[in-house]
């Protein structure tokens, strides 16, 4: 009878601890990928510091995007998307979002048109830049953020870079 009490608890206790851990994360080439990793705090601050003084008069003050970013302009240009999860940017790779930071963007189809978004590569180091990027993902859910990890892993898969953060 005992015996049997403690098998019944080891099957509801097993049972429990299957419902609480997280399952593995997998991404798309089936490769497992460490957890989520936690974010650095302080350079979450830091690049909250660093978007408010170079970022912010176009992208929002709280990375919320111009009112009518899904609006393109008359020459087709859209206004400065979201950065937290109403945006876009989370649905990019590390590599990308890092670069068009660094390179700005330009309209790679009308290259005679002014840049999109202008470079911050002379102005922000690397440091900066991914600390920018920390500051993005402490902004997105964690369903969001879990995509966008497993797009970065996916991606240094795709395009192995010297480049990437
Ligand atoms: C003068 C205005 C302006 C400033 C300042 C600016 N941006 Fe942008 N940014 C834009 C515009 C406009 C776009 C959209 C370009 C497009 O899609 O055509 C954009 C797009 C982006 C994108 C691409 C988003 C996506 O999902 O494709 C990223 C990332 C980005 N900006 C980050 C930054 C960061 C970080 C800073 C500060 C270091 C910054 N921007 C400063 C105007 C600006």
């Amino acid at each position: 009878m005992k015996s049997l009490v403690i098998a019944t608890l080891s099957i509801v206790i097993f049972l429990l601890s299957g419902c609480v851990s997280e399952p593995p994360l997998v991404n798309q080439y089936g490769t497992a990928v460490p957890p989520l990793p936690t974010l650095d705090s302080s350079a979450v601050l830091r690049g909250k510091q660093i978007y408010q003084l170079h970022c912010a008069m176009c992208h929002g003050g709280n990375a919320e995007g111009a009112v009518n970013w899904k609006v393109p302009d008359e020459n087709l240009n859209y206004p400065p998307p979201p950065h937290d999860d109403t945006g876009h940017s989370w649905h990019h790779p590390d590599r990308v979002i890092y670069e068009a930071i660094r390179e700005g963007l330009r309209d790679s189809l009308r290259p005679d048109q002014p840049v999109r978004m202008q470079s911050f590569g002379e102005k922000l180091s690397d440091a900066e830049i991914r600390a920018v990027l920390t500051y993005f993902k402490s902004l997105w859910s964690r369903e969001h953020r879990e995509f966008q990890y497993l797009r970065t892993t996916e991606d240094e898969i795709e395009n192995p870079t010297p480049h990437a953060p």
